[in-house]
């Protein structure tokens, strides 16, 4: 059950599902996240156990099974590593800086984003294929709906830091991908954006959602529970994400 209190801590502002996590705000402790396997990984690949069931919910809701393939799920710091290293060896510093993020800088390591790939005889590890088109262009336009958004695009290159990746996609959850889709924000934008102004959205099913920014103010706090149902999730860059479905639980 959800306690009945709001507890702000400087451990919980660095974790949860909203954690900005990128070259200037790199995991900070270890995240423990709950990893369940991936249906039809390639192979044994893990992601945070809500953001499987909704990728799965995804690649079925467009008739993906088989086509859409999660390539790279959950990293631990090793692999990142082993990745960053190989594929400095392979392509050199600039292709590796633009495509791969620095141990410990990957939201990979989370568990909340996975690169997808178009089933083919050969897929890129680092850069797999993922069109516009066809079934994965059907996934685009779900991916949302299902709270994933394409992390990585050529407009917001110089927030995020990397290149664009069409096939990366990052779990933040069902209303702030609607906002973000919405506002045209990458993640890097978005506690800016609620810091302005707490933002409210309508589901696909009519229910709304309040989502504010709570700035961690150094000192651990304890506020009444707003509701029935709601979310708190660290920010990673110095705050927290409050999310909070109004009408039943
Ligand atoms: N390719 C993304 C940036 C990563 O390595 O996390
Ligand atoms: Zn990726």
């Amino acid at each position: 059950m959800r306690p009945a209190e709001l507890h702000l801590t400087a451990a919980g502002a660095r974790k949860g599902s909203l954690i900005l996590v990128n070259r200037d705000h790199p995991l900070q402790g270890e995240l423990f996240p709950d990893l369940v396997p991936l249906q039809g990984g390639w192979p044994d690949q893990h992601l945070d156990r809500t953001a499987a069931r909704m990728l799965d919910a995804a690649i079925r809701a467009v008739q993906g099974t088989g086509q859409i393939l999660p390539v790279s799920g959950w990293r631990s710091q090793d692999e990142q590593q082993a990745i960053w290293n190989s594929s400095l060896t392979d392509h050199g510093p600039d292709f590796t800086a633009r495509y791969v993020a620095r141990p410990g800088c990957s939201e990979h390591q989370t568990g909340l984003a996975v690169d997808l790939a178009l089933c083919a005889e050969h897929i890129d590890f680092i850069r797999p294929e993922f069109p516009y088109d066809g079934v994965c262009g059907t996934f685009r336009k779900v991916a949302a709906r299902y709270g994933f958004i394409q992390r990585y695009t050529e407009e917001k290159q110089d927030k995020t830091g990397i290149a664009a990746e069409p096939w990366h996609f990052r779990y933040v959850g069902v209303p702030h991908a609607a906002i973000l889709t919405e506002a045209g924000l990458c993640l890097e934008e978005y506690p800016a954006f609620l810091r302005q102004a707490p933002r409210v959205v309508r589901l696909e099913n009519g229910r709304r959602v309040q989502v504010s920014y709570l700035p961690w103010t150094g000192t651990e706090t304890r506020r009444p529970a707003p509701g029935a149902c709601w979310q708190l999730s660290g920010t990673n860059e110095g705050g927290f994400i409050l999310t909070v479905w109004e009408g039943e639980a």
